[in-house]
């Protein structure tokens, strides 16, 4: 069911008074906080249970509003939102003055983000400022993709949760690091804009000539001030099993006490002890794969069995972002 535009002006108002509203993206469900309002940014981190250094993102609907965030960006920035914005693609830049420290987490950059998703542009063009919005789930946990989930998370403790439906893409934006000028965007957090895409992208750029011959791939590096980079992030509270597809008939078998498994598979298991509804087969296609990950992972932890296993999805590029979320939900 979707939210109403009455619902939508409602939940601007509350931002406008600093209350939190959480609002459906094409990623996954954020909870939005006045980005230039202090005491909405330490509301927002009280009730996610996040560290005040973790910085956020910070989402606008139009280009217009982004002098408002960032200076000195670079051409690499204007082909990347001319290509992917709206969409699920975060640019690290370096920010305006008067960002505040809530925002940045102290950093001299900022995450700027146009999401796509009907409900949020809406949303943000009633609301017309900067709406800091990570993922709307409790520190460390599952991001939420349905307005459900998010009640999982803060049930009456969050007034407001406008309703768009299951999320498309699944999981959160690829973010890229924009903001250092004598280095290539570097890959934060990888996602569905693949490095491929981005890095097409950018080296189309014509005054760019002198690097379009070299091959160069994304180099996927990790800074310690994001907190998808803490071994342990989007994680059920079950504890969680990656196991690649040539080993999974055998792990499962080893298991004596095979009804207490929840698994993911990417085809059907016939294996004696299974409780065949605590199995998912999976999609094969990465994008599909993706758009069901969370909820299937969060429809497996409401089982609570002993152990949830999932079978490891190939290495290639498509399933990068995929692979990094559950490599964290499965690390201890
Ligand atoms: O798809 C998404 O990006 C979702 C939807 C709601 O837009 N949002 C989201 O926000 O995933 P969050 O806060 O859960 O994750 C944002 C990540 C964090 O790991 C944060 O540290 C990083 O972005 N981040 C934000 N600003 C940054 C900055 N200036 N420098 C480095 N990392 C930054
Ligand atoms: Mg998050």
């Amino acid at each position: 069911m979707s939210s109403s535009p009455s619902e939508i002006k409602i939940a601007a108002q509350l931002l406008k008074e600093g209350e939190l509203v959480a609002l459906p993206t094409e990623t996954v469900y954020g909870l939005g906080a006045d980005a230039t309002n202090a005491e909405a940014l330490h509301k927002l981190y009280r009730l996610k249970g996040r560290p005040q250094s973790h910085p956020v993102i910070v989402h606008l609907h139009s280009l217009e509003q982004v002098i408002d965030w960032a200076i000195e960006l670079p051409d690499s920035f204007f082909i990347l939102a001319e290509k992917f914005w709206p969409g699920p693609l975060t640019m690290i830049v370096k920010r305006a003055s008067g960002v505040l420290e809530e925002v940045t987490g102290g950093q001299d950059t900022v995450g700027l983000r146009m999401p796509s998703h009907p409900i949020a542009i809406a949303l943000l063009k009633e609301f017309g400022r900067g709406l800091a919005a990570p993922s709307a789930n409790k520190f460390g946990r599952i991001s939420p993709t349905t307005a459900y989930a998010v009640k999982e998370e803060f049930g009456s403790e969050l007034k407001m949760v406008l309703d768009g439906g299951a999320c498309d893409v699944g999981i959160e934006s690829t973010i890229v690091d924009l903001s250092d000028p004598l280095f290539k965007p570097r890959i934060l957090r990888p996602g569905m804009i693949l490095p491929d895409d981005l890095f097409i992208a950018v080296q189309k750029r014509p005054e760019d000539k002198k690097d379009a011959g070299k091959k160069e791939s994304a180099t996927e590096s990790v800074s310690p001030r994001v907190p998808g980079a803490l071994p342990s992030h989007y994680a059920p509270a079950t504890r969680t099993d990656l196991v690649p597809s040539h080993l999974l008939q055998k792990t499962i078998e080893q298991y004596a006490d095979r009804k207490s498994l929840a698994v993911i598979s990417f085809s059907p298991l016939s294996i004696e002890g299974l409780n065949a509804s605590n199995l998912i087969v999976a999609e094969q296609e990465p994008f599909a794969y993706a758009r069901s990950l969370y909820a299937n992972l969060r429809a497996l932890d409401r089982l609570k069995q002993s152990l949830i296993i999932v079978e490891e999805p190939p290495q290639t590029s498509e399933w990068s972002g995929i692979r990094d979320r559950l490599l964290r939900a499965s690390s201890k």
